[in-house]
């Protein structure tokens, strides 16, 4: 299984290097598990790593450097080999505007330069309830522009109103969305809103789910070694 976790706005430069450290560790036995962690910018650094742990970046403009007040580039995410991206998380989407096509323009950025992307798609609450037809089309809205033939490419379906609500969507949201997506695209599919050490075995059970991105319920590392153990059979 694929297990990832976005740190967010969590964590320090100090408690993130802990805590790569210690999941590395855990890793050295498990060969099994495709781990990967979202520290924030300034938590980046020179991470010694087994090969099933990987290091990605939240979010960098898609410039090498430049004037970008806030930004970091691939100068800066260079520095630390950091060669993995997140691509249209919900909180981009709707918390910070980023719109499709700035979205896309990075996403092209990035694929080009070879960078695994993690790339996001899901519906707020108000699409969900006009049912499924409706929420498959907003989702598919979100590939607009985006080369879904890329092969660095991951896919997490993360409903808005599942993240950080405590509230998951059911097996059968679940299963109705992935399968749809599948059809169309044959990449490895995520789920992220609201995974927890309690239901994420049962949530990587599902027919097309390739594991989970997950935020709240990651950021205890042991919780997140849980999770880890928890899932590597599947
Ligand atoms: P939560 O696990 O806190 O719901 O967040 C999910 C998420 O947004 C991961 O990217």
């Amino acid at each position: 299984m694929i297990i990832a976790s976005n740190f967010k706005t969590n964590h320090t430069r100090k408690s993130t290097r802990e805590f790569i450290e210690v999941v590395n560790e855990h890793l050295k036995t498990d060969s099994k598990s495709d781990v990967y962690v979202f520290p924030t910018a300034t938590g980046l650094d020179e991470f010694e790593t087994v090969s099933n742990l990987n290091i990605g970046a939240q979010n960098a403009y898609p410039t090498q450097k430049g004037s970008f007040t806030g930004e970091i580039g691939t100068e800066q995410l260079d520095e630390f080999g950091i060669k993995t991206i997140l691509i249209g998380h919900s909180e981009r989407r709707h918390v910070l505007g980023e719109s499709q096509e700035e979205i896309a323009k990075k996403y092209a950025f990035y694929k080009e330069l070879g960078y695994k992307i993690i790339y996001c798609i899901g519906e707020p609450l108000e699409v969900k309830e006009q049912g499924l037809e409706q929420t498959l089309e907003y989702v598919y809205e979100q590939f607009v522009g985006i080369d879904t033939n890329y092969e660095n490419l991951i896919l997490a379906y993360e409903p808005v109103w599942a993240i950080g609500t405590g509230v998951t969507a059911t097996t059968q949201d679940i299963q109705d969305v992935h399968s749809a997506i599948k059809g169309k695209i044959d990449k490895p599919l995520l789920y992220g809103g609201s995974v927890k050490v309690a239901n994420v075995a049962e949530i990587c059970a599902i027919d097309n789910v390739d594991g989970a991105l997950i935020g709240t319920a990651s950021w205890v590392k042991e919780d997140f070694i849980k999770i880890i153990e928890l899932t590597k059979d599947i």
